[in-house]
């Protein structure tokens, strides 16, 4: 007989009921918690308070986490089975994932379409009603992928030992099919009405769906082995629906910039503006485009997890009690959390709005080294330490120096950009003007918009406009150039000036 213990999680005060011998990952997994480093004991993200219970700290633990936070019961997750009945908190809490509900304009046509965002950490799809434009039905998720790894580096790390390409394949194929199902059972659609499906995420997600080979992707020059829509029947993707169905991932525009940008273009209208227009994904990967009717250049530039929270002592991501807001204020600072819940750690947004207002206080030095102690205090409990400062200088230094490098090839200055827009969830919540004022987005705030699920926007876009689907968009990818910024001259001389922070 299998025996089975209760593991009781908080804050949520849910009990669940796992068979001994269980990984704690594969429990935990499918309730939201992340696993950034692929739950290899490598990153303490995935963090765990034991209240009751017997889990015996691991040599990664003993490494990676203090005497101190071992006695107070933090244990990784990723490290441990299930042999008892336990107790836990968890350091990660339930996050909102950003859909889209913005009107749009679009010739009306027969039956129903879905448009999925394929995100390296999220998922978001919807069921449109092609004649009427409505949404009729949406669906979130946690990308299945994401316990094999947070960021797509380790995604591609992952997919390239044996058997990991496929199982990555599978998984995401399994979990969308599902949510395809769920869409129409929710809205009570019959499968017969379903015309086309479209999905859009970066060059990875693209060739992790379709199967394709990611080698190319993890050696110079880091260029796509396929970059055409790809189109699929439901039966070989193992998704129960009629075979008129037609399923299409859309195309990438080079290197690791995907259809999400491409959807962004779509979304924006960055390609018919007549004035410089700039679009940006702040996040792990970063991917920018630039351009007007004359053409664009995109790029993508590895900006390290620390706007997700992640690779921070006390970083979590935007959750309920996460720091999303952070204001000098009579010589101190002040945190504000989200759900206004006791601060239990610091996402992407306060952490850039913690160090803008540090900067402010001269507690940080434009180089990046803390003046006010060896650790920067956030609450009696939180605080930010030197190796925290430096890794949001690595991740805005990115961004900014892939900004000036764009504008180089385009023979443009700053001054000459008419709008910015910032796609994603990041990009809804960050303040414009600490991200100005560390040198993430040096622009005045007036000229940069929060632009939401662009890649969702756009994906719904192409339902309306299906012969430039299957034909892989060629007149808009002919706009544009793709730019591997590393080979840019100059490239290390000007990261490194990026990650310097303004002086006042
Ligand atoms: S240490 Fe567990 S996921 Fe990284």
């Amino acid at each position: 007989m299998k025996v089975h213990f209760p593991v009781e999680l908080l804050p949520w005060g849910r009990t669940v009921d796992v068979e001994a011998g269980t990984a704690l990952a594969d429990v935990l997994f499918p309730l939201g918690v992340e696993f950034p480093c692929g739950g290899r004991g490598k990153c303490r993200g995935c963090r765990v308070k034991l209240l009751h219970g017997a889990l015996d700290p691991t040599p990664e633990e003993q490494r990676l986490l203090s005497a101190a936070a071992l006695a107070e019961g933090w244990r990784l997750s990723c490290r441990h089975q299930v042999h008892g009945p336990l107790k836990l908190e968890l350091a990660q809490w339930e996050t909102a994932i950003l859909q889209d509900e913005s009107p749009f304009h679009f010739v009306p046509q027969e039956g129903l379409g879905i448009a999925v965002d394929v995100g390296t950490t999220t998922l978001a799809a919807q069921l449109v009603d092609l004649e009427t434009g409505n949404v009729l039905a949406v669906r979130t998720s946690l990308n299945p992928q994401a316990r094999h790894g947070a960021d797509i580096m380790s995604r591609v790390e992952y997919a390239l030992a044996p058997e990991g390409a496929q199982t990555l394949t599978r998984l995401i194929r399994e979990h969308l099919g599902g949510m395809v199902t769920d869409l129409l059972g929710e809205a009570g659609a019959p499968p017969e009405r379903l015309r086309r499906i479209a999905l859009v995420g970066n060059t990875v997600m693209h060739h992790l769906f379709g199967g394709l080979n990611l080698a190319p992707l993890a050696q110079f020059p880091f260029e796509p082995a396929t970059d055409g829509t790809l189109v699929f029947n439901p039966s070989c993707l193992g998704w129960n629906l009629p075979d008129s169905v037609e399923v299409a991932f859309l195309p990438c525009l080079g290197g690791f910039v995907g259809s999400d940008i491409l959807a962004g273009l779509l979304a924006t209208g960055l390609p018919q503006q007549e004035k410089l227009s700039l679009l940006v994904d702040l996040g792990t990967n970063g991917e920018m485009v630039l351009g007007n009717t004359q053409g664009f250049v995109c790029a993508s530039t590895a900006a390290g997890p620390a706007f997700e929270g992640a690779r921070i002592t006390c970083g979590m991501r935007a959750a309920a009690g996460a720091i999303s807001a952070v204001t000098a204020s009579r010589g101190a600072l002040e945190c504000h959390t989200l759900g206004g819940l006791p601060p239990r750690g610091i996402c992407g947004s306060g952490l850039v709005d913690a160090v803008a207002a540090a900067l402010d206080l001269k507690w940080i030095a434009p180089s990046g080294r803390l003046t006010c102690g060896t650790t920067l205090p956030l609450t009696p409990s939180l605080h930010l330490s030197q190796q925290d400062v430096r890794e949001l200088q690595l991740a805005k230094g990115a961004i900014a120096a892939g900004i000036h490098l764009l504008l180089g090839q385009a023979g443009a200055e700053l001054s000459s950009l008419h709008r910015i827009w910032l796609a994603g969830a990041f990009g809804n919540y960050i303040s414009r003007a600490s991200a100005r004022r560390i040198g993430l987005l040096p622009f005045p705030p007036e000229k940069v918009i929060p632009a939401g699920n662009t890649a969702l926007r756009g994906a719904k876009l192409a339902l309306f406009d299906w012969k430039s689907v299957l034909a892989g968009y060629p007149t808009l990818r002919h706009l544009g150039r793709h730019v591997s910024l590393h080979e840019c001259p100059g490239f290390a001389d000007i990261y490194g000036e990026a990650m310097i922070f303004p002086a006042a």
